[in-house]
């Protein structure tokens, strides 16, 4: 409880800085990146943010689609993926930056078995995070989500593919416990995921309630700015037509 309190104690005052006017450039960025430090929220994505997903897949460089999709994947090939992702079946998580940008999104995708009670119950995870945002934890973060996720939807084994120098990707499965099986160039890993316990129920709770949260401040930040950009255009013409009146 302390720690969800300490959380909340971070955005409160991220948001704080966000919404004040006055505030410069450098303290808003201490005041976020402190928030960040504590919690980075994670937000289960629905049906009205494939548009968003598509944009993040298609900012990924070459050489990154080719380690996210296993090929070079071309716009149109990215474009059928998003269009193809079922929301209701499969579970899309997303982190989103203040201006509301998909910098990080992972896809937990649950294989046919997992209907059936009697077969194991799997799901593939894939992840890609926007370049400028890398190294900071968050595919980390989305991995430890996913993991919390499919625990608690009875997911008994979470596997990976991946190219063998995909060395991020097989650095945060390995860190988690997950066995890797190297074929060549590519690698697959397999992590065994335990029984849902109370743990595994309150902390996804908790995390659904933060991202909610976060993402509800933001686009209150977001339209507030907007608001702010549109009363400040008005007065730029108002003060425009003014000067073009008088004498
Ligand atoms: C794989 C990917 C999601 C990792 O995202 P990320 O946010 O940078 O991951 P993290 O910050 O949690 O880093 C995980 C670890 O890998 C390390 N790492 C990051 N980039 C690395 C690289 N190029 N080579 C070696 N290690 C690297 C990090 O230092 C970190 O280790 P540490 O915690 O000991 O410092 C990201 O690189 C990506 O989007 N790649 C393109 C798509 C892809 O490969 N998807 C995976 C296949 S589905």
């Amino acid at each position: 409880m302390l720690l969800f309190q300490s959380m909340l104690h971070e955005l409160w005052h991220a948001a704080r800085a966000l919404l004040h006017p006055h505030l410069k450039t450098a303290d808003l960025q201490r005041h976020i990146s402190h928030a960040a430090v504590a919690v980075v929220p994670i937000r289960a994505l629905a049906e009205r943010h494939r548009k968003a997903v598509l944009s993040h897949l298609l900012e990924l460089p070459p050489e990154d689609r080719y380690l996210r999709f296993g090929y070079a994947a071309q716009d149109a090939q990215i474009q059928s993926y998003a269009e193809g992702l079922d929301f209701a079946k499969d579970q899309v998580f997303g982190i989103f930056d203040r201006r509301l940008r998909l910098i990080a999104v992972a896809h937990l995708a649950y294989s046919l078995g997992s209907q059936n009670s009697h077969a194991e119950t799997c799901a593939e995870f894939g992840v890609s995070v926007l370049p400028h945002a890398r190294s900071r934890g968050l595919g980390s973060k989305l991995f430890a989500r996913a993991q919390v996720h499919a625990t608690n939807d009875r997911i008994s084994l979470m596997f990976i593919h991946a190219l063998s120098d995909n060395s991020a990707m097989l650095k945060i499965a390995r860190r988690a416990g997950a066995l890797v099986e190297r074929q060549g160039s590519e690698s697959d890993a397999y992590l065994r995921l335990p029984e849902p316990s109370m743990h595994t129920r309150v902390s996804e709770m908790v995390d659904d309630q933060i991202a909610d949260t976060d993402y509800r401040l933001k686009v209150q930040a977001k339209q507030f700015w907007e608001i702010l950009a549109d009363v400040q255009e008005v007065r730029r013409l108002a003060q425009d037509a003014q000067t073009k009146v008088s004498p």
